[in-house]
Formats: C-alpha cells, sequence, structure tokens
C-alpha cells in the first residue's frame, strides 16, 4: 500500500524506497561499434532516474537490453535483488518493464485502440470485444491529455499526437518499471506539461521511471537522480540537490560549453525568400506573405499543428502552393517539386527523418551527398568520389557524427546521429536559403552548439534562414526575428527587442500583443 504524502517532498515520507532494478556491468558490441562497455545502475522504487549522455552514448541500446529487444555480451540484470534473465519483449512485460521507443513504433494502419492493446487482444475470458477495447483505450488517452477518438486511424495523428499514444500504451501495461527513451522530442509544450504530470503521478504511486532526454530542463524538473553515460561506460552520477545544468554538461561531453548561443547582429542584405499571398495546400484559407533576408536567421515559433511545417513543406515543392509567388534572390521562383527547390538553391532539413530526411538503408556518405550529386560530378558525368569522401569527413567531423566509417549504414546509427545526417546532407549543398524543421530534434547538447555555429556562419555567408523550432530557449537564442504561426496563418511578428517566450506563446495561442501593435498578419 502506498502512503500518499507531501508531494514535492519525498524524503519526508517513510516509503520503501528498495532497489527494484540492479544492471551491473553491462557490455554490447555491434559490428566495428562497442555500445555499451560493463555499465552499470541502479533503480529505486518510485524514483525518476534520467540517463543522459551524448548521441551515440549508449542510452538507447541500454534500454532496449532492458526491454529484451537486444542481448547483452555480457553483465547481470537483477529485479528485487533476484537475477533474471530478459530474452524477450514478453519476459520484460512479465517482469513489469515497458517501453517507450525513441522511434515511433505504431502500425499506421490501424486505429488508436488497436495500437494500444496490440497483441494483447486475447484476454483471460476470451478475446477483448472492441467496445471494451476503445472504452479502455479511451481511459488511457485521457491520462495523457490526447483528446481524439480511439478509433482514429494511427496514420492521421500527427508525430506529436503519435507519440502520446505510444504513451497510453505502455501505461495500459500496468509496468512497475517505464522507460522513456525521449519521449518529449516530438511533442509540443502543452503534451510535454501533460507528461510531466502523467510521470509524477506514477512517481507518486511507486512506479520507476527511467527517463531519457536531452533536454536538460526537463532533467532538471523531474529527476531524482542522474546517471550520465559517456562512449559506452559509467561517466558519473548526480543526486538530486546536484542536478544541475554545467554539471550534467560536464559530464556528458567532459568539458565546459560556454556560450551556449552563438547568434551575433548581422546586417541583413537583400531579399532572399519572399513570400506574397501564398496558399498552402494544408491551410488554403489563408494567405502567407514574409520576406527572409540574405543572411537573416528567422525562427518560426507555434504550437504544434500551427502550421509551421506545412509552410516549409509547401515551399520547397513536397505539396507545392495553390496559388501566390515565391521569389528566391528576387526572381520568381517557380517550384512544384523539390527538385525545382534545389536548383533555385532552397534546401529543406525535415521534421521526420525516417520518413522524408534520410534513406536507412544507404550509408551515411551516400545520404550527405545524394542531394548535391550533380554537383559531385565531373563533366562527362564522372562522379567525383574523392570530393565526396572529403567533404562527408568534413560534415562527421563537424556535426560529430558518431559512426565508424562514412560506409555505415544509417539505419544503424543511433537516433540523434541520424538527425545530423539529416543536417548533414542539406548543408553539404550549401543552400542559397535554408529550410530547417526542428533541426535540432534528438542532439545532444555539444552538437547542438556545433549546429547553431554552422548556422551563423552560414548566415554570415550570406544565406537565408527559417527554421521552426518548438524549443522555446533555441528560437530565442538563434532568432533575429520570429514569426509566430497559430492556426495556419502568421499571426505576428516579433523583432529582437520585442523577444520573449511570454509574447511567442500570446501570439501562438491566438493572443495579441500587450500595449504594441501586433506587426504582420
Ligand atoms: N544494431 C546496431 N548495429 C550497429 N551499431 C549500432 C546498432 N545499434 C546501435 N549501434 C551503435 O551503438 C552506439 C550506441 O547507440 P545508442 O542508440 O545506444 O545511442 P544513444 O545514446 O541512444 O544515442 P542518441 O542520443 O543519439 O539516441 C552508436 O554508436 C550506434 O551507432
Ligand atoms: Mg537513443
Amino acid at each position: 500500500m502506498i502512503q500518499h504524502r507531501e508531494p514535492g517532498n519525498p524524503q519526508s515520507s517513510a516509503r520503501d524506497t528498495s532497489v527494484v532494478l540492479r544492471v551491473s556491468k553491462i557490455s554490447k558490441q555491434f559490428p566495428g561499434v562497442r555500445a555499451l562497455d560493463g555499465v552499470s545502475l541502479t533503480l529505486r522504487r518510485g524514483e525518476v532516474l534520467a540517463v543522459i549522455g551524448e548521441n551515440g552514448a549508449g542510452k538507447s541500446t541500454l534500454m532496449k537490453i532492458l526491454a529484451g529487444i537486444e542481448q547483452p555480451d555480457s553483465g547481470t540484470i537483477a529485479i528485487d535483488e533476484h537475477p533474471v534473465v530478459i530474452d524477450s519483449v514478453q519476459s520484460a512485460l512479465a517482469h513489469g518493464i515497458a517501453l517507450i521507443h525513441q522511434e515511433l513504433n505504431l502500425c499506421d494502419n490501424l486505429d488508436i485502440a488497436a495500437n494500444i492493446f496490440l497483441g494483447r487482444e486475447q484476454h483471460t475470458g476470451g478475446w477483448m470485444n472492441r467496445r471494451d477495447m476503445l472504452r479502455e483505450a479511451e481511459r488511457f488517452l485521457r491520462m495523457v491529455g490526447l483528446n481524439v477518438p480511439p478509433d482514429t486511424l494511427v496514420a492521421r495523428l500527427s508525430i506529436g499526437q503519435q507519440q502520446m499514444v505510444e504513451i497510453a500504451r505502455a501505461l495500459s501495461v500496468d509496468a512497475r518499471i517505464l522507460i522513456m527513451d525521449e519521449p518529449t522530442s516530438s511533442l509540443s509544450q502543452q503534451e510535454t506539461e501533460t507528461l510531466f504530470e502523467v510521470v509524477k503521478g506514477l512517481r507518486r504511486q511507486g512506479v520507476s521511471v527511467i527517463y531519457i532526454s536531452h533536454r536538460l530542463g526537463e532533467v532538471r524538473e523531474l529527476a531524482d537522480r542522474v546517471t550520465v553515460l559517456r562512449d559506452g561506460r559509467n561517466a558519473g552520477e548526480l543526486q538530486r540537490d546536484e542536478i544541475d545544468h554545467d554539471r550534467m554538461v560536464r559530464l556528458m561531453v567532459g568539458r565546459d560549453i560556454s556560450q551556449f548561443y552563438v547568434r551575433q547582429s548581422h546586417t541583413p542584405g537583400d531579399p532572399m525568400l519572399e513570400l506574397e499571398e501564398l496558399v498552402v495546400p494544408r491551410n488554403p484559407r489563408h494567405k502567407i506573405r514574409l520576406q527572409i533576408r540574405a543572411g537573416e536567421i528567422v525562427g518560426l515559433a507555434g504550437l504544434v499543428g500551427a502550421g509551421r511545417s506545412e509552410l516549409l513543406q509547401c515551399i520547397f515543392g513536397i505539396e507545392p502552393p495553390l496559388s501566390g509567388t515565391i521569389r528566391v534572390g528576387g526572381r520568381v521562383a517557380r517550384i512544384r517539386h523539390p527538385l525545382d527547390a534545389i536548383r533555385h538553391g532552397l534546401a529543406l532539413a525535415p521534421e521526420d527523418r525516417k520518413t522524408a530526411g534520410v534513406i536507412l538503408e544507404m550509408t551515411v556518405q551516400e545520404n550527405i551527398t545524394l542531394p548535391g550529386l550533380r554537383a559531385y560530378c565531373h563533366p562527362g558525368g564522372i562522379r567525383n568520389l574523392a570530393r565526396e569522401r572529403h567533404d562527408t569527413e568534413t560534415l562527421i567531423r563537424r556535426l560529430r557524427i558518431k559512426t565508424p566509417s562514412p560506409h555505415q549504414i544509417v539505419q544503424l546509427l543511433s537516433g540523434g546521429n541520424q538527425q545530423k545526417v539529416v543536417l548533414a546532407k542539406w548543408l553539404a549543398l550549401t543552400p542559397r536559403v535554408l529550410l530547417l524543421d526542428e533541426p535540432t530534434r534528438g542532439i545532444d547538447v555539444g552538437a547542438k552548439r556545433e549546429i547553431y555555429q554552422l548556422m551563423e556562419n552560414l548566415a554570415a555567408s550570406g544565406v537565408a534562414i527559417l527554421f521552426a523550432s518548438s524549443e522555446m530557449e533555441e528560437v530565442l537564442g538563434m532568432s533575429d526575428r520570429v514569426l509566430v504561426m497559430h492556426e495556419g496563418r502568421i499571426a505576428g511578428e516579433l523583432p529582437r527587442e520585442k523577444l520573449s517566450e511570454e509574447n511567442i506563446m500570446r501570439l501562438a495561442t491566438g493572443g495579441s500583443l500587450l500595449a504594441t501593435e501586433s506587426v504582420g498578419r
């Protein structure tokens, strides 16, 4: 029986904090990569343990081992101090361990309820009937604050909503140990707050949570303890009162990172990207007008579903505009297809790397050089392989892409390293206009700093950058100007002097600015 004491002060209660999970000296080798090298950790009852580390540090691999998806080469796992072998997902579930994957893992062609109960449709008393399933699913959807009928096809949901379904599914198995591998990387602020409430509620009920995130603010808010991995090894541990940003960074990357945001003020040049009365197919009721000058970095803020990705995809020709004009470098650009966009000097690093960002079955080098393949050809069409290799290696180094070689298959990289390949691929093009959709999602702090520096260098060399981001800090830190979208239109524009979280949120939620006129339309 769990005693409910004052929340937020767990020490005051005499509750059971015994060790529920003890991982000792786990190692795991992949071809060419030692992913884990003698890693240990403990997890107590009713505790939120954050596991942090750079991209490729081994976090997901360790969690897959705990969830029965991968087998360790050596090391032991004990539950309630009894040694166990977790050799399948079923055996992990039987031990009360559930994993919310870093990558979405739902069946697009099934509805929400079917996804939540996938593989568990058979109850003790026979098959679960559809009505019960829908009712139960609805209960879990309510817990995660997802207000969508349970018979909605998953394919119709946004990425954030799909993530909430994953979380609902994990809740529905009644785990004692719940592992969340970057659960918030595609959630809106609102969804993130709901998730935090869910996690805190679980903790009060005595559930133990392993929480992986690159967002150190979240870790600070949620974690009772932090374990840090570096290059597949334990790099240190922080107790509740030691958890601060600098300590976490130092343990993760082995050095301090000073001056995180590197945006310098430039005098913007001529208009590089201009949209006039652009009608985006997904939001045909509005006309979009905007202008970005050479050397400017413009943030595109808004809540999930505000139409940011749709706008970027429209500009890039993935879903060409219904009407209106796009000008690039002052000249009208007819963009009906991404190839047109590339020809006019545009590049888009999309939000969802799995569907649009990279070709998972191809190598790192093939992905990076693909969009600019024509530029890598000698006259006569023979490929300049030496240059391809050189450019790839430069980007691997700059973005600190952790890969055994340029010829590794992208699918085998860690999530954050795949994201870096998406960026590298478009940066290799040296575009005139760079469109970025959530550029640093899932990327560790060290590499984030590198990406900001690259954006800054590109801007300084005259590239116009439009980037959509849900990370408030990044929008505030990197933008010369912010356009805020609300329900498919640009609800307002904030110059640098008016940039604040409050102003962005006001516009993003359909309000207007206090005391001043909202600029833009
Ligand atoms: N199936 C595999 N085959 C080969 N290498 C792999 C495989 N799975 C993971 N790796 C490698 O193991 C290392 C650890 O990967 P892991 O996914 O655990 O990192 P991570 O800490 O979760 O990183 P991220 O923050 O980017 O998600 C990486 O170098 C990765 O490329
Ligand atoms: Mg991972």
